[in-house]
């Protein structure tokens, strides 16, 4: 046999073994596998699975000084804000001051929370209840799981957002955020109104379909002011409960006249303006 058949024949056999090595069935692959799911790549424009985002995290013990959710001191086992979104900003290549992020809860809630409060070192992404017997104390555990945005603040802020039952979020750039249920006018009064809209009410309704969807969309096909006596949609959203017993949604008590007179203008605005991403 010539020199260069024996050494083609040897590189076969090597070749075949090599085939059959990364193709033996008995071999353990579960570990390769659980490294690369960890490891999923993200994308700026695609909403992430909170369960594989945080499998990326050691989770720590976090004290918490007063729940605003539970309404007491809590400890619980979680990940630092900072610790997530400073890692996804570098694997992003994200400019942290033109994004925020949306985070999509089971009940259809959706806040959007700015993505430098995120990188304040006080929050946290929980998701056990360290004192309960279980993962979450019973009563709660249908809300809370399977992760809940809790920060350490004081309790007269009111700035921060807490939603609990996280199953996905999603960076949104602030340039382009709600383009469809912005209103395109340059008159005040329904811009202002916006502004307090997507404060206080974009993470339960949504107009043109952007929103959350906790509560009803409130201008497609049929504006709000279309259909309900305009009066009675000042006080509702004054005080729902007076309304409707068991009302899901809260009376914010915080809002004055004029700020709700400011949402009904931009409200009675939209009329204008229905359009929605598929049309
Ligand atoms: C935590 C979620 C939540 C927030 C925040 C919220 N809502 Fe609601 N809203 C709801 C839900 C849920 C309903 C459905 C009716 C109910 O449960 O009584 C509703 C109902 C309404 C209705 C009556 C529509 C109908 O036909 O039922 C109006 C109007 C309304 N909301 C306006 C607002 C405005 C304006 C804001 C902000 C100032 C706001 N809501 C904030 C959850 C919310």
């Amino acid at each position: 046999m010539k020199m260069t058949t024996i050494k083609q024949m040897t590189l076969l056999v090597f070749f075949c073994l090599w085939v059959w090595c990364c193709t033996d069935s008995n071999k353990p692959t579960e570990g390769v596998a659980n490294i690369e799911s960890k490891q999923k790549a993200f994308t700026i424009e695609a909403k992430m699975d909170i369960d594989t985002l945080l499998s990326r995290f050691d989770k720590e013990v976090v004290h918490i000084g007063y729940d605003f959710e539970v309404k007491k001191a809590k400890i619980y086992l979680g990940v630092n804000s900072h610790k997530i979104f400073s890692s996804l900003i570098r694997e992003l290549n994200i400019d942290s001051s033109k994004y925020d992020v949306t985070f999509f809860c089971k009940d259809g809630y959706s806040p959007t929370v700015s993505l430098l409060q995120l990188l304040e070192r006080n929050g946290y992404i929980v998701t056990k209840d360290v004192e309960a017997k279980d993962v979450w104390e019973e009563d709660i555990k249908a809300k809370f799981a399977p992760a809940y945005l809790v920060w350490d603040i004081p309790k007269n802020d009111h700035k921060h957002a807490f939603p609990y039952g996280i199953v996905q979020l999603q960076f949104i750039e602030k340039a382009t955020e709600y383009s469809l249920a912005k209103p395109r006018t340059t008159a005040k009064e329904p811009i202002e109104g916006f502004a307090l809209f997507k404060d206080k009410c974009i993470k339960c309704h949504s107009i043109n379909q952007e929103g959350g969807i906790m509560g009803p969309e409130l201008n497609y096909p049929k504006n709000i002011t279309e259909y309900w006596q305009l009066e009675q949609i000042k006080l509702f959203i004054k005080n729902p409960s007076s309304f409707r017993a068991n009302t899901k949604m809260p009376q914010l008590t915080e809002l004055t006249d004029a700020q709700i007179d400011l949402i009904f203008k931009y409200l009675q605005f939209m009329t204008t303006q229905k359009i929605v991403k598929n049309d």
